[in-house]
């Protein structure tokens, strides 16, 4: 693997899940969301980000979906790998192995979920603005706004948790990639890279996003998905 004086940044996108809480016949990442596959907005987005070299695609080993579609308007940057695992830290560490010959060790690795199609260029631009300079990297993310409980298992409240420094972590979450790799083969169970990162005893940067980059999880998200891109331009800055 080569050094790099200027880190290039990278962009990984795991898309190798089932969307089985969508409920819908076929993966989310495929659903038609405003006449596309909801994949290929964030895939958009990412392709036309200037400082993102290559935009690297985690689908199945199986996918019998991608190739269904035409990506060739799209631009070059984008580089499918059928190497998903069957959990999103397996996919990306996958997506990681896979990528090694392409990548020096001091790059940046921007991992978004494939189920967040309302990603804008100002997201990806703040997260590398702000820690292009940063020994660790960092994640999007919000500051909790609801009052949080904790229920029992009758789904009584048994606690009311101070939501004070408490954040959602959103994507895209921005590592080295020797970093992130070494990590992600340490850590078990992580639900993202963050996590892996804090595991290996790192202190990764909140960077504040906004709630229009949601994670399309539920059918009702899927509309609320097409109301912000349809209202992009009224809705944040
Ligand atoms: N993902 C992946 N490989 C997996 C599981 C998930 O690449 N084995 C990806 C999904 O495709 C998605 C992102 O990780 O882009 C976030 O995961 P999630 O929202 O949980 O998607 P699914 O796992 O597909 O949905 P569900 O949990 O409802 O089945
Ligand atoms: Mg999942």
């Amino acid at each position: 693997m080569q050094q790099s004086f200027h880190p290039r940044h990278f962009a990984l996108v795991p898309a190798a899940g089932s969307g089985s809480r969508m409920g819908a016949g076929l993966p989310k990442q495929y659903l038609p969301l405003l006449g596309q596959p909801l994949i290929r907005h964030a895939l958009a987005t990412l392709c036309a980000t200037p400082e993102i070299d290559q935009v690297f695609v985690v689908l199945s080993v199986d996918d019998s979906h991608w190739a269904r579609h035409d990506w060739s308007e799209m631009s070059p940057k984008l580089v499918p790998l059928f190497c998903g695992g069957p959990t999103r830290a397996d996919s990306v560490l996958a997506g990681l192995r896979a990528i090694a010959h392409d990548v020096a060790a001091t790059d940046w690795v921007l991992v978004h979920d494939a189920a967040r199609p309302c990603l804008a260029s100002w997201h990806v631009e703040r997260l590398i603005r702000e820690l292009g300079h940063d020994d660790c990297g960092g994640i999007l993310a919000l500051p909790m706004a609801d009052t949080l409980k904790r229920a029992d298992e009758q789904r009584r409240i048994v606690e009311t948790v101070a939501r004070d420094r408490l954040w959602r972590a959103q994507t895209p979450q921005m590592f080295r990639y020797v970093v992130l790799r070494r990590a992600l083969e340490s850590a078990h169970g992580v639900t993202d890279e963050a996590s892996a990162i804090e595991a290996a005893g790192l202190r990764p940067r909140l960077i504040e996003g906004d709630t229009t980059n949601l994670k399309v999880t539920w059918p009702l998200d899927l509309h609320l998905a097409e109301w912000i891109l349809l209202h992009r331009e009224g809705v944040v800055q």
